[in-house]
């Protein structure tokens, strides 16, 4: 058996302690590095020297923790509400009541009143879009009540044109500011052919309202609507009832026996 030199296996516990390994003496002999065993029959130190590396080598491993998907960590890094989107919710709020507000039904659209405006579009070229007058006479301010204080004088008037009243009075002669006089101011087309009935009184209503201000609730509204109901239930409309100042003048009573009837 070969002497293994005592500087030798100095060195050998020297390194085994510098490896963290310890307690190696003679026994573990073969420990040292073969490259330093110079002669000597040391060839195994060379597998059991490196041995502890390999250990060493796996220790870092469990170091890094597993990276979350980009996915993951963007939805981390991302605001919940973005900044710009925090004026127009805080406005959804105080737009909604105003957005329920509308869905509750419209106030008398498509009454007669609308109605009429529509007629009224074949008129506004002269007597301009809210009656303020033009080629036609003002309407507007309360002037066209004050003209015709029924509304029967004043469909009439639609229904004919200013043409029957040359010369004539235009409704009240009584009027503030002086009776109109037929063909003073100009010439009235008649309407008679060109609009129904219907559409004669619709706008008849819708002067008197828009233009005059008359109240909604007067009689002579409340009657004009009632005229306006009945044609449009295809009753007949009496056109004596249109002539100037039926609503005024009593109509001759066909019950009540007259003079002809008396043998
Ligand atoms: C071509 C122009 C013209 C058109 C269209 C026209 N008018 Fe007239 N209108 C006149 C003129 C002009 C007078 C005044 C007539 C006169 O002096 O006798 C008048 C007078 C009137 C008056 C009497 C006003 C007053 O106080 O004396 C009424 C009511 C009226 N028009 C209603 C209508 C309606 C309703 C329509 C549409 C269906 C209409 N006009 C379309 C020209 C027009």
């Amino acid at each position: 058996m070969t002497e293994i030199p005592e500087h030798l296996l100095q060195r050998s516990r020297e390194r085994r302690a510098a490896l963290g390994l310890g307690g190696g003496d003679a026994g573990a002999a073969p420990a040292s590095p073969a490259s330093e065993s110079s002669g000597t029959e040391v060839t195994p130190a060379a597998s059991t020297a490196p041995a502890p590396k390999p250990a060493a080598a796996i220790e870092p491993e469990p170091k890094a923790p597993e990276p979350l998907p980009h996915y993951v960590q963007a939805s981390q890094r991302r605001q919940r509400i973005p900044v710009w989107a925090v004026p127009i919710i805080a406005g959804l709020i105080f737009w909604a009541p105003i957005y329920i507000g509308t869905l509750s039904p419209p106030e008398e659209t498509g009454g007669p009143v609308a109605a009429g405006g529509e007629v009224y579009s074949t008129c506004a070229g002269c007597h301009g879009p809210a009656g303020g007058g033009g080629v036609g006479r003002q309407l507007s301010d309360g002037e066209v009540l004050l003209t015709f204080p029924d509304w029967q004088a004043h469909a009439d008037y639609i229904i004919v044109g200013s043409g029957p009243y040359e010369g004539q009075v235009i409704g009240d002669p009584d009027r503030p500011g002086g009776a109109h006089i037929g063909g003073e101011f100009g010439i009235m087309p008649a309407f008679a052919d060109s609009l129904t009935l219907l559409e004669i009184l619709e706008v008849t209503l819708y002067e008197r309202v828009t233009h005059g201000g008359a109240d909604m609730e007067s009689d002579d509204i409340v009657s004009l609507l009632e005229a306006i109901e009945a044609v449009e239930a295809g009753e007949e409309l009496d056109p004596a009832s249109l002539s100037p100042g039926a609503a005024t003048e009593d109509p001759p009573d066909s019950a009540e026996p007259g003079p002809a009837d008396s043998p």
